[in-house]
């Protein structure tokens, strides 16, 4: 039978993106860290191009792509991958029907292994975690909204979330506070100048949300945490996972995002900062009140248990993915949102790390390639 062994060129990796539509190109940003991975993984023999969904020849088996040869880009019809890496980081892109069925065929292609196969929905990640003994804890309470559960969350908690299950960058996040006889005000995170809205009770509460179009099942309620404050403002951390050279998962790095004064969300356009996790955790350290719940500790359990049970139970590969997490006024960490398209850090080392991991991933996936096929 014919060898496919000996005719092996590897191991290839293709990293599937677009620009902001289906048939734009990606920006400098983007292709910056292409160009950083394919160099990092020149120097270990691991060929990598990044290419559009249009751009793929099913019958030849071939696909139009870009490379970097240390110098300069090189357009060229690229063998296919071993591997492809899903960085389209556009959910309108990633659900039209013609990117969703490229992404299904690489998935059914039993010589091709696909990871970061889609974008995360908050509520499939929240459930997931939620009804999992061992991590449960993890999570705030989440409700998929509807007039029903904003009444029933707001009985239980003073104050809460309101959050779109498929947004980016605090688009959409409305926070909602008790205030005395029940009276309520709410505030939306995209707003520059918080600003607060009364309403008077429950039901005028609901009048006013219902003109933002969010009773559609689009939309969680969540418990809005009392997220520990530096110089009085919130932050929270954020943290990169991924597989290591033995399919392992490991803690690549992790910042801190502090909010903007005043503001309810950390993301840098609504005026966050970012800060470094030895400069602003260690104060904290008495929070946490026993070496057992150490952040160190917590951090890693978070990494033992999350990114694998979601694997798991959302049926997909992940090799790499960030995790939002708040500090509680005890101490405990709480997983706010899990990504799976994780935006590059500021940090040199971490971001150097994470290239490294990378490639030691696709080496350790081409070596489980060979040996399959060799059986
Ligand atoms: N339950 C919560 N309690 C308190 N603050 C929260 C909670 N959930 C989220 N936040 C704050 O709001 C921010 C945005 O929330 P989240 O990450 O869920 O939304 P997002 O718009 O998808 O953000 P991203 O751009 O990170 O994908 C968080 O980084 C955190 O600062
Ligand atoms: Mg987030």
């Amino acid at each position: 039978m014919h060898n496919r062994r000996r005719h092996y060129i590897g191991p290839v990796v293709g990293i599937i993106t677009t620009g902001k539509s289906r048939t734009t190109q990606c920006n400098g940003n983007k292709v910056h860290l292409y160009k950083d991975l394919i160099s990092c993984g020149r120097k270990r023999g691991v060929f990598i191009y990044y290419f559009y969904p249009r751009n793929i020849n099913w019958k030849l088996r071939q696909i139009k792509g870009y490379s970097y040869d240390g110098k300069k880009w090189c357009y060229g019809i690229y063998p296919f991958p071993d591997i492809v890496y899903n960085r389209i980081l556009y959910r309108s892109v990633e659900e039209s029907a013609e990117v969703r069925n490229i992404l299904k065929k690489f998935e059914q292609d039993k010589d091709v292994y696909l990871f970061n196969t889609r974008f995360l929905d908050k509520w499939e990640v929240h459930k997931a975690i939620n009804t999992n003994k061992e991590t449960s804890h993890l999570v705030p309470e989440t409700e998929l909204l509807t007039r029903e559960t904003l009444v029933i969350m707001l009985k239980r908690h003073k104050e809460v979330l309101l959050k779109p299950r498929r947004s980016s960058k605090g688009q959409g996040i409305v926070k909602i506070k008790t205030l005395n006889n029940a009276v309520y005000s709410y505030s939306r995170a995209e707003w520059k100048n918080p600003q607060w809205i009364k309403a008077a009770n429950l039901q005028s509460l609901i009048r006013q949300l219902e003109r933002l179009r969010i009773f559609n099942h689009n939309y969680l309620v969540q418990e809005c945490i009392d997220l520990t404050r530096h110089n009085g403002r919130i932050f929270d951390l954020r943290s990169q996972f991924q597989k290591n050279g033995e399919g392992k998962w490991i803690l690549t790095g992790v910042g801190v995002r502090i909010a903007g004064k005043g503001r309810f969300v950390t993301h840098i356009p609504n005026g966050g900062s970012l800060a470094a996790y030895n400069d602003i955790i260690p104060l904290f350290n008495d929070l946490a009140a026993d070496e057992s719940q150490s952040f160190e500790r917590q951090l890693k359990s978070i990494g033992l248990f999350i990114p694998k049970l979601l694997e798991e139970k959302l049926q997909l590969n992940l090799g790499i993915l960030s995790m939002d997490i708040g500090i509680d006024p005890g101490g405990r960490m709480l997983i706010l949102e899990v990504n799976s398209k994780p935006a590059r850090f500021d940090e040199p080392y971490i971001r150097q790390r994470h290239l490294d991991n990378l490639v030691d991933y696709f080496i350790f996936l081409t070596r489980k390639k060979y040996k399959r096929n060799d059986n």
